[in-house]
């Protein structure tokens, strides 16, 4: 049984009062929702602000992304201890975002991956194709590259504290969507790239969350397919009722 998982990627939004209006109008409407975790990732300066509005909720915290050294001369970067110092118990990492506009490669993603996985964080971790790859026929290769460096390394015990984000790039912020088809044919890939690279178990244990346009329209139709557990969902999480009606997917 994997338990689906929904989160809130707010992305560069939010400035502290309007984040905790946001977190303040969610916990609400979330707070009967059994059977999913919830997770919201704002920006780095609002998570001590939000952490403690969240504390006796069943709300987790995430940040969008970390850094691979704990500590050192690295002028502006976040480590994962100090993340888990300021309540987080995920992080984001290798966004398409991030990739595109930050120069992130499959080994940057690899080191932050590791590092966070040893400060005790769990990541969700984004792999995804362009438009042009899935045009190109390639969006399996490119899945299997970006899974096979990103997560190089990590054994079987390591790999339970990753989750999987399938957020095709040409479907994020478009308002275009992977048909559920198209999202549970690269799921099911995805997922069969574990277990030739671990094994059935944890294939079937690992949870991927698809991320691109989630809505609360389209929502219940991705979750019936059987190998997506979950949704990263940007704009729709910005507004607490939008997100909300995403969590409670069910109803
Ligand atoms: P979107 O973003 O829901 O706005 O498409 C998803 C994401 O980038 O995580």
């Amino acid at each position: 049984m994997r338990t689906p998982i929904i989160a809130g990627n707010w992305k560069l939004f939010k400035k502290s009062g309007e984040a905790v209006d946001l977190v303040s109008q969610l916990i609400p409407l979330v707070q009967n929702t059994n059977g999913v975790e919830i997770i919201i990732a704002p920006v780095f300066t609002v998570l001590p602000t939000v952490k403690p509005l969240i504390a006796n909720s069943n709300i987790m915290l995430a940040a969008q992304n970390c850094f691979w050294e704990e500590e050192g001369a690295f002028t502006g970067e976040i480590s994962p201890g100090m993340l888990m110092d300021a309540g987080c118990t995920h992080v984001i990492i290798g966004h398409s975002e991030r990739r595109q506009y930050f120069g992130e490669t499959d080994d940057k993603v690899n080191r932050k991956i590791k590092a966070a996985i040893t400060s005790g964080l769990t990541v969700l971790f984004c792999i995804g194709e362009t438009l042009d790859e899935r045009e190109a026929n390639n969006t399996f290769n490119v899945l299997r590259t970006q899974i096979e460096q990103g997560i190089s390394g990590l054994t079987k015990d390591e790999l339970a504290k990753v989750v999987i984000a399938y957020e095709p790039v040409w479907a994020i912020g478009t308002g275009k969507t992977a048909t559920d088809d198209q999202a549970q044919e690269a799921h099911a890939f995805i997922r069969g790239a574990f277990a030739n690279l671990y094994d059935h178990n944890a294939a079937e244990s690992i949870r991927i969350l698809y991320g691109g346009s989630v809505k609360p329209e389209n929502v219940k139709g991705l979750m019936s397919q059987p190998d997506i557990d979950g949704a990263l969902v940007g704009g729709a999480s910005l507004k607490a009722d939008s997100f909300a009606a995403i969590v409670n997917y069910r109803i």
